[in-house]
C-alpha cells in the first residue's frame, strides 16, 4: 500500500478553505504521472461513529477531500463509539503500512499504546475533531478542530448576559452533557459549571449525559422532566441532535420551548449549527442560542499532510474560526479573555430538502424562507 512515487512539488494546487485559524490555503498532490495504480497517498481514517448530524458532515468532509482526483487512498473505518473498534481499525492501518493516520478519537483518554505502536511503524497521526490525553504529545503529529473549551465558555457567558438584559434573578438549567470523556463533553460541560459558579443567577439542576444522540436526549429529558417538571428554565443540550431530541420530550409532555422563561417556556441552547434544519429551529425560536462547531475538517488535514509531504513541520494545533447564532439581539456579543465574540441574529433560512421521485426527477421542497 505504500505510495511509490515521489510527488511533484511543482504540480500542487491550491484549494481556498474557509474557516482555519491558522493559514487559508492547501494544496493537493498531482496525480497525473506515473502508474495510477500506486500513486496515492494512503490514508486511513478511523471515524469515531455516526451518532449526530455534525459527524455525517465531518465524515463527508474526509470522504470528498481524500479521493483519487485530489491524489489520495482513502481506507475508511467506522468505530461506532467505541474506542476498542477505533484501536482495532489503527492496528489494521499499521499493518497495511498506510501512509497517514487519521483519527477522530471518541474521547480522550486510553491511546498511548496504539499511538506509540503508530510511532513505531513510522507513520504520521494526525487528529482530528477531539483531542487525546497523552503522556508524551509526539504521539501525534498535529491536531486541528475546535476550542470546546471555548466554546463552552460563550454559551455559559450568553446565558449570563442574557438573564442579566432580562433582569431575571435566577434560572435553574439541566445540561444533556455529550458523550462522558469526549474533549466536546468535556469542554461545554466545563463552561457551563464555570459560568454556575461565576454567576448567582445560574443554577445547575442537573447533569446527565444524552451520548450526543437525539433518541437518548429524548429519553433524558422525559426523566428530567418527570422529576424537575417546572423548576427547568433552561436545558443546555451539547450539540443539536440532543436538543432536536430535547424539544421532542418538552412539547410532547405538554411544555413549551422559547425564550420567554419569565412566561414558563423552556429555553434551548445548542451547539454545532451545522445543517440549515437547526437555523431554522433558532429562527422559530425553538432553539434560542447555537453555538458553531464546524465540521468541515477534511481539507485543513490534507493540508497538514502535504505540509508533511513537502518536509514543512505543519502546527501543532490548529482551531478552527467559530461563531455564534441567536435568534434575537438580547446579547449582541460575548466577551471571553478580553475578546469579543460577536453574535449572529438569525432572520432567514432556506432550508432546502432534494429527493428523487420515481422518474428520477429531482423535487426540491423549500420548507422554510425568511420566516417571521
Ligand atoms: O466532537 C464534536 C461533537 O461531536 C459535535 O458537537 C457533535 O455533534 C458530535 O457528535
Amino acid at each position: 500500500m505504500k505510495k511509490q512515487i515521489i510527488l511533484l512539488a511543482s504540480a500542487f494546487c491550491c484549494l481556498v478553505m474557509a474557516g482555519c485559524g491558522n493559514r487559508t490555503t492547501a494544496e493537493t498532490p498531482s496525480n497525473t504521472q506515473g502508474d495510477p495504480a500506486n500513486q496515492y497517498i494512503v490514508v486511513g481514517f478511523s471515524q469515531l461513529g455516526a451518532e449526530s448530524d455534525w459527524r455525517s458532515e465531518n465524515t463527508e468532509s474526509m470522504k470528498s477531500t481524500f479521493t483519487q482526483e485530489n491524489g489520495f487512498e482513502l481506507i475508511f473505518e467506522d468505530g461506532q463509539q467505541k474506542q476498542s473498534n477505533q484501536i482495532m481499525a489503527i492496528r489494521k492501518f499499521i499493518q497495511q503500512e498506510v501512509d497517514y493516520i487519521v483519527i477522530a478519537p471518541v474521547i480522550e483518554t486510553g491511546w498511548d499504546t496504539v499511538l506509540q505502536e503508530a510511532k513505531d511503524a513510522g507513520i504520521p497521526v494526525i487528529l482530528v475533531d477531539r483531542m487525546v490525553d497523552v503522556e508524551d504529545e509526539s504521539l501525534y503529529t498535529a491536531w486541528v478542530g475546535s476550542d470546546f473549551a471555548l466554546e463552552g465558555d460563550m454559551a455559559g457567558e450568553w446565558i449570563n448576559r442574557f438573564l442579566q438584559t432580562k433582569g431575571i434573578e435566577n434560572a435553574n438549567i439541566v445540561n444533556i452533557q455529550g458523550t462522558l470523556g469526549a474533549s466536546a463533553q468535556i469542554g461545554r460541560t466545563n463552561g457551563l459549571r464555570d459560568a454556575c459558579m461565576k454567576n448567582s443567577n445560574m443554577t445547575l439542576l442537573a447533569e446527565v449525559t444524552g451520548d450526543f444522540t437525539q433518541m437518548k436526549a429524548m429519553e433524558v429529558m422525559e426523566s428530567l422532566l418527570k422529576q424537575y417538571g417546572d423548576q427547568i428554565d433552561i436545558v443546555y443540550c451539547e450539540n443539536d441532535n440532543e436538543a432536536f431530541g430535547v424539544i421532542e420530550a418538552i412539547e410532547s409532555m405538554g411544555w413549551s420551548v422559547g425564550s420567554n422563561i419569565a412566561d414558563g417556556e423552556i429555553m434551548i441552547i445548542s451547539f454545532d449549527g451545522v445543517k440549515a434544519e437547526s437555523k431554522y429551529y433558532i429562527l422559530e425560536d425553538k432553539i434560542s442560542c447555537i453555538i458553531e462547531c464546524n465540521p468541515l475538517q477534511g481539507p485543513l488535514v490534507m493540508d497538514i499532510i502535504m505540509q508533511i509531504e513537502n518536509g514543512k513541520t505543519p502546527n501543532k494545533l490548529s482551531y478552527i474560526d467559530e461563531g455564534m447564532f441567536a435568534h434575537d439581539n438580547t446579547v449582541s456579543s460575548v466577551e471571553i479573555d478580553g475578546i469579543s465574540h460577536p453574535v449572529t441574529v438569525v432572520t432567514e433560512v432556506t432550508v432546502v430538502t432534494q429527493e428523487a421521485d420515481n422518474d428520477g426527477i429531482t423535487i426540491t421542497t423549500i420548507v422554510g424562507n425568511n420566516i417571521k
